[in-house]
């Protein structure tokens, strides 16, 4: 007989509304998997301490593993209802199949200190499949980068014509943001990579467990200090879901740029067929609805963040139930960035590039003005002179409806002057670290292909590979 998980000091069953209300199992039974690995690694920590004979062990062992590989068999056997949560689904489920000894896995623990353990196990899943999958793209956009290394596109400031670069650079900008999201994941996993078990209720466990045994069984660098913070501290899910907001920042900016990229004004770029849509009444439309919905989620997991934040900031010392609110954000964050990052990667590799376009817009006379105040002031004229003398110059152009080059010199422009405004040139004279000289980009590129592969190599710091 399986007992209810507190029904002893109870007169009365509980009532529908509370169960309704309180239980989790719809959504926490996500967490089976971590749940039982959990529970696997106590039932051995007890088995040290004395507390449990090694038959026992071996029995809820094995019994727990056979939860497990039920549920990863047929994630559907795992019911959404009629238990609590998926601690007591899972006990429920031990109780049925190894009998009575299911009643001493309890034992010197609290699902206080069980959930915190489970949360952090699947954080650290999360996060090794977030650093996984955003290499992924970092990747994709380095190697895109090394291939349009020289070729021209349009740079913006205000979103009007600025300076021209190449796409290769603007690619190899992105990468730069996913290795910083990179390394605040790592920096996340690094300090979090702690276990609770063993914190208890709120006051430690009285049996005598080897705390620093049993974070090691479960891949954890160390035990959590003190118990009063460890059942109610979820820094972890904070820190996971900034990450993931500010990436998911950055996919969305990145997914603005394309978006104008291939509006019909611009045309430099075309998104592959595969990844796009097409509208129920006006025939000719394709639409970029996946980068769309990337700058939508960056937005809702903002607010993920931030209920988070706010679910969290007022929790009395220790645990609270305010904290089974913790999961959803966490879960339902995981999902977008997994899809976001799956559908960007073939996008970016697919991209079909309209090189004469951005060439052609590149090549602007707006774009080269600075270029040409640079030429002036190379001949020592003080830049801020150049800069009045080409912005005059260029006010002249305007008004005539013709190009500086149709203008011609003047006593203060020469013609070598004006020949310093070619594409070409004025690309290849950014040639300083960062800069987009084509040479320069061709370069970083290679180091950042190579960054890249050496990254995903590595797997995260204490990370554990995907597990859902
Ligand atoms: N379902 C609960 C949660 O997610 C598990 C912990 C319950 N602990 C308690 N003291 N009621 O937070």
């Amino acid at each position: 007989m399986s007992p209810s998980l507190w029904g002893g000091r109870f007169s009365a069953p509980p009532a529908e509304v509370l169960k309704r209300f309180n239980d989790s199992l719809s959504f926490d039974r996500a967490l089976l998997a971590e749940d039982v690995a959990g529970s696997v690694a106590w039932a051995r920590a007890l088995e040290k301490a004395g507390a449990l004979t090694p038959a026992e062990t071996k029995k809820l062992v094995r019994g727990l593993e056979t939860i497990a590989r039920r549920a990863a068999e047929d994630p559907e056997s795992v019911p959404r209802g009629g238990h609590e949560d998926v601690h007591s689904y899972v006990e429920t489920t031990l109780f049925a199949t190894v009998g009575e000894v299911a009643g001493k896995l309890h034992t010197g623990r609290s699902r206080n200190d069980q959930v915190a353990t489970d949360l952090r196990l699947w954080l650290k899943g999360a996060i090794a499949e977030a650093r996984g999958d955003l290499l992924g793209l970092a990747a994709m956009l380095a190697s895109r980068a090394g291939e349009e290394a020289a070729t021209p596109l349009p740079g913006y400031t205000h979103l009007k014509r600025a300076e021209p670069v190449t796409f290769g650079h603007w690619c190899l900008a992105y990468v730069e943001m996913l290795l910083r999201d990179a390394d605040r994941l790592d920096a996340a996993l690094k300090r979090g990579d702690e276990c609770p078990l063993g914190a208890g209720a709120l006051s430690g466990t009285p049996v005598a467990i080897d705390r620093e045994a049993l974070a090691r069984s479960l891949s954890f660098a160390r035990p959590t200090a003190n118990s009063l913070d460890a059942v109610s501290d979820r820094d972890l899910g904070a820190d996971y879901l900034y990450g993931a907001a500010l990436l998911l920042g950055h996919l969305s900016r990145m997914a603005e740029d394309l978006i104008f990229f291939q509006t019909d004004e611009c045309r430099f770029v075309e998104l592959p067929d595969a990844l796009s849509t097409g509208s129920s009444r006006m025939p000719q439309k394709k639409n970029p609805d996946v980068l769309e919905l990337v700058r939508g989620h960056a937005g809702r997991a903002i607010g993920e963040l931030t209920g988070f934040l706010a679910l969290t900031k007022g929790i009395p010392l220790a645990y609270d139930k305010d904290l089974q609110l913790d999961k959803e954000p966490l879960f339902r964050t995981r999902e977008t960035l997994a899809l976001a990052l799956a559908a960007l990667s073939p996008l970016v590799g697919g991209l079909k590039l309209h090189r004469e376009r951005m060439a052609e817009a590149a090549a602007d006379e707006r774009l080269l003005a600075t270029a040409l105040a640079d030429a002036l002031a190379r001949r020592g004229i003080p830049f801020r002179t150049a800069h009045e003398i080409v912005g005059k110059r260029f006010a002249e152009a305007e008004r005539a409806g013709r190009s500086l080059r149709d203008l011609g010199p003047t006593d203060e422009i020469t013609e070598e002057d004006l020949d310093a405004v070619d594409l070409e040139r004025v690309l290849a004279r950014r040639d300083v670290v960062g800069g987009t000289a084509p040479r320069r980009v061709a370069r970083a590129a290679r180091a950042a292909s190579a960054r890249i592969a050496r990254l995903a190599r590595e797997t995260a710091p204490g990370g554990k590979g995907r597990n859902r």
